[in-house]
């Protein structure tokens, strides 16, 4: 291993400085689902429609959840910022709608690049204390990729890293950007990923660096990741390069079926939309935030503002996504029949949308799956 040669020492210092610094985190590994049946025995979800394409994709949902019968209430709020105190803000509806129902599924939301008011994305993830994004990336039966294996699950760090937001000009012309890792953060993901791993079956936990140049940052990343693995004698433990691992799973994806590969931040944004385009593109992929909480689901892609309001846009990522919402709220059945319908339907290929290679619209695809799910 040369990356782990060159960062070793440096990494040993981190580890040493932070467990003298605080006492070792024991984060729970996540918040449980801590809904209630309302009378009619349904659960309240808060539904974020979210922008672009998201209202579009949101009432493909919805409309397949009532062919299901599904046991869930939708309660829709909107994220979009007010002003109050002079700061842009979630309303305080939308977030008390997530805190009671401790679940929500959120459609894309567009961000300003370069100005404006900060992502709500990240407002959300650090309001909820989201803590790990999963984006699993499936290979889907029936539609044709460069590889028909691919069954990768990644976690990314989700509250700081080169995302903490922490930007300033130092002299005109000159600015810098901080990356924050903490012990806290790096400890509660890492052990968040061996918990997921040994709850999913998979065998290995690969934490995914670049601590040979960022030797302090990710070389106490790595060092939370290794302490937490001695927790888990069960789970095989190692550590590869993002160069590397981008490369590998490129030329030949099957050997990280077997494992959770767990990663700061940023490179987890870029891994997932890299294993996205190997299963066929974004309107493919899920992704759960999961918090202490609450948990919020919600596709990878963005609110695609080239196809919004044409009836294009693909909505198997938000389903896919409230798969996952089901499953931690312990509906399996429900994800099961819905996740066999939708995915019957793309292998079948007669109607799906244009990113798919089809020419259904979004509504044609929705009136397929709900065919399916009637029929079953
Ligand atoms: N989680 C989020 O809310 C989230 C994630 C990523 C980007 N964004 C935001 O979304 C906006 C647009 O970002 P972008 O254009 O870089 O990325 P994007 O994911 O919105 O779009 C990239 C490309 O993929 C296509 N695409 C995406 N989702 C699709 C779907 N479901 N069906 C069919 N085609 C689909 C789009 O048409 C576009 O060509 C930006 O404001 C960005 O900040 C939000």
């Amino acid at each position: 291993m040369l990356a782990a040669r060159n960062f070793s020492s440096v990494a040993r210092g981190a580890l040493k400085n932070s467990q003298s610094l605080r006492g070792y985190a024991t984060a729970a590994p996540t918040a449980a689902f801590a809904g209630q049946k309302n009378s009619k025995g349904n659960y309240t979800v808060t539904l974020v429609p979210g922008d672009g394409i998201g209202p579009e994709i949101s009432q493909s949902v919805k409309d397949i959840y009532t062919a299901a019968g599904v046991p869930i209430e939708w309660e829709e709020v909107s994220v979009s910022p007010i002003l109050k105190g002079g700061k842009t803000v979630i309303p305080d509806a939308a977030i008390q709608s997530v805190r009671k129902n401790t679940v929500a599924l959120k459609g894309p939301l567009a961000t300003p690049i370069g100005k404006g008011h900060v992502s709500l994305n990240l407002t959300l993830r650090r309001t909820f204390n989201l803590f790990a994004n999963v984006r699993p990336c499936v290979s889907v039966k029936g539609f044709k990729t460069a590889y028909d294996d691919v069954n990768t699950v990644l976690i990314r760090e989700n509250t700081e890293g080169e995302y903490s937001g922490i930007e300033h000009e130092i002299v005109d012309g000159v600015v810098q950007s901080i990356k924050l890792i903490t012990w806290e953060a790096s400890e509660r993901v890492a052990r968040y990923a061996f918990n997921y791993a040994e709850s999913s079956g998979r065998k290995r936990v690969t934490a995914v660096h670049k601590a040979n140049i960022m030797k302090m940052s990710d070389g106490m990343f790595l060092s939370a990741c290794r302490q937490v693995a001695k927790d888990f004698p069960g789970i095989a433990y190692d550590e590869d390069l993002l160069d590397r691992v981008c490369l590998q799973i490129t030329q030949n994806p099957a050997p990280y079926a077997d494992r959770v590969m767990v990663m700061p931040n940023l490179y987890g944004d870029i891994l997932s939309d890299m294993c996205a385009g190997l299963i066929g593109g974004l309107g493919l992929t899920p992704s759960g935030n999961i918090g202490r909480d609450a948990s919020i689901f919600e596709a990878v892609h963005g609110s695609a503002p080239d196809i919004a309001g044409k009836g294009l846009a693909n909505p198997t990522a938000l389903l896919l996504s409230s798969m996952m919402m089901l499953r931690h709220m312990n509906l399996n059945s429900y994800a099961d029949k819905i996740e066999k319908a939708a995915l019957g339907t793309i292998a079948e290929g007669k109607s799906i949308t244009g990113d798919l290679g089809g020419k259904a619209s979004t509504k044609e695809f929705t009136d397929a799956i709900v065919k399916k799910l009637v029929k079953a």
